[in-house]
């Protein structure tokens, strides 16, 4: 446990040479006393949050140390330390500031929760800091609590880890100087995708596809060090299943909710925008990928890339293959190494083999059932202040449109609500905009008879089929609720900081 002392010898040295180049060892040294004595504060700030806040100044005082240091232009993982040091310090100072004002005020200062901080990766205390007292029956579950944090994510989040995508970037911008310059630009500009702000919750239904990729991408990078040997997690992942029902809208929140760069790529911008270009570019992503680690890289509409290999096709298209094998091959050859490839597909049937064998973990990602339903389509016109439509009556929507996909119901919700303004006819060009009537269940009887489901119960079938014999849907849920709850230290209770989940804290600072 490191001391005070220390602490202070090394503010003291600090205090000499500010203006020297440092090092990282020295920065190194500061964030792991910082982080003993933030954990010290851990540990009694359920029983004595005022005692912990004494620790989380100290803890403070040489976070600002530590970010204040000088370094050169190319000490980028200095600054990557600094940086996320940095986002943490603004959290543990806001729990300062909760528990200061909870005592001036005489109020509950409730959960230690604000500690989910180095695992939120900057998400504000406000989020984190779970109500003081909790009324038997009048309050969701623990479970249900912290998924309420998880609804949207916050514009500060957003913010937070494009920045730290875009400081990952600029190292990345190092070590790939010996890339081909034109190649790189695209990598790092186009292909690696910003936050695009989407949680899980976005998402309707969809569970079981949820959990297996957390469990596949989520919880592996969080523990890099339980998942490793025979634990070590797949790290191909293909998400197949009938067209507009959330396989790219998943991984793209992947995006948001993992603290990895994500790399985005469609196949057919691989072949038609870059042809010629593609197998180098794949070689590429595949090493930024590497250098950049953890790191995804989701390949939108895989199958038409990776098709079945056949005598008839074109030279280029072959190599490009057998490219995406060797590089697939390559990022998986350590234990360490942190890359998970995603593929998603409509035509899993069409893959060409040796890649449905690389990606291990093949996810289904079927039509949404009643309840997904509902919760779509209540998305959906919640968009919408002027509605008109019972919760019995979208009940009985949901019931109404078995069959249809994610995006169906999107064209049969546009479609209800473009009903009143049809009415109108030519007097739509000088009607004020409050004297449009409300959408109601009406509306969704005309829509219905136009916006048929796309998807045919053949193709339903055969996916069913596929699934069978080459699918994988495992569920742990216990594990899952760990992720899901990551930034759920969060809803939950006092009670609730289990030791693992204060593990994770740790490991998580320790990773930093
Ligand atoms: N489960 C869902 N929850 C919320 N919205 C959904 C869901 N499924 C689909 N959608 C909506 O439908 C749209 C289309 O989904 P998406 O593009 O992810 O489909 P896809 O499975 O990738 O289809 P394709 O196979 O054609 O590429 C999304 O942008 C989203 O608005
Ligand atoms: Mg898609």
């Amino acid at each position: 446990m490191p001391c005070l002392f220390s602490a202070f010898s090394f503010m003291a040295s600090y205090a000499r040479a500010p203006a020297q180049t440092s090092s990282v060892e020295e920065l190194k040294k500061l964030q792991r006393q910082s982080f003993d004595i933030v954990s010290g504060g851990l540990d009694i700030d359920e029983v004595d949050p005022i005692q912990a806040m004494g620790l989380y100044k100290r803890g403070i005082t040489i976070m600002r140390q530590a970010v204040r240091m000088n370094f050169g232009p190319n000490e980028t993982e200095a600054r990557l330390i600094q940086d996320k040091m940095q986002q943490n310090m603004e959290q543990i100072e806001d729990r300062c500031r909760t528990i200061e004002e909870r005592v001036a005020s005489r109020k509950p200062i409730g959960t230690v929760n604000a500690l989910s901080f180095p695992v939120t990766h900057g998400r504000p205390s406000s989020q984190i800091i779970a109500p003081p007292t909790y009324v038997a029956g009048a309050i969701p579950s623990k479970y249900e609590k912290s998924m309420e944090n998880l609804k949207s994510i916050p514009q500060s989040v957003v913010q937070a880890t494009n920045a730290s995508t875009e400081l990952k970037k600029k190292a990345a911008f190092e070590k790939l100087k010996t890339m081909d310059p034109k190649i790189r630009d695209i990598i790092l500009n186009e292909v690696v995708m910003d936050n695009p702000g989407i949680g899980w919750d976005h998402i309707s239904g969809l569970e079981s596809a949820k959990q297996a990729l957390q469990e596949a991408a989520v919880l592996p990078l969080l523990r890099p060090d339980i998942f490793r040997g025979l634990r070590s997690p797949a790290r191909g992942v293909l998400l197949f299943g009938p067209p507009g029902n959330g396989k790219t809208f998943l991984a793209r929140c992947m995006a948001s909710e993992c603290d990895a760069v994500f790399f985005g790529i469609s196949a057919s911008s691989l072949t038609s925008k870059w042809v010629g270009d593609s197998e180098k570019l794949v070689r590429c992503l595949f090493t930024a990928a590497r250098n950049l680690q953890p790191a995804i890289v989701f390949i939108d509409e895989i199958d038409s890339i990776l098709g079945e290999r056949s005598t008839q096709e074109n030279e280029s298209s072959r190599r490009l293959k057998t490219e995406f094998l060797v590089q697939f091959d390559g990022v998986n050859t350590s234990d360490s190494d942190q890359v998970v490839v995603i593929g998603a597909t409509n035509r899993p049937q069409d893959l060409d083999e040796a890649v449905r064998r690389r990606l291990v973990k093949r996810i289904y990602v079927p039509l949404p059932d009643t309840e997904a339903r509902l919760s779509i389509i209540k998305n959906l016109l919640s968009k919408e202040s002027n509605i008109d439509i019972k919760a019995d009556q979208m009940k009985q929507l949901a019931r109404r449109t078995n069959g249809y996909s994610g995006s169906d119901l999107a064209a049969l919700c546009k479609n209800a609500a473009l009903e009143p303004v049809r009415e109108l006819g030519a007097s739509i060009k000088n009607m004020p905009l409050d004297q449009l009537r409300p959408i109601n269940y009406e509306d969704f009887n005309h829509a219905i008879k136009k916006s048929k489901p796309s998807v045919s119960a053949e193709s339903v079938e055969a996916f069913e089929e596929w699934e069978k014999q080459f699918g994988s849907t495992k569920k742990d849920k216990k594990l899952v609720a760990y992720a899901r709850n990551r930034t759920a230290v969060v809803g939950a209770t006092i009670q609730s900081t289990t030791p693992i989940l204060r593990k994770l804290v740790r490991s998580r600072l320790r990773h930093l």
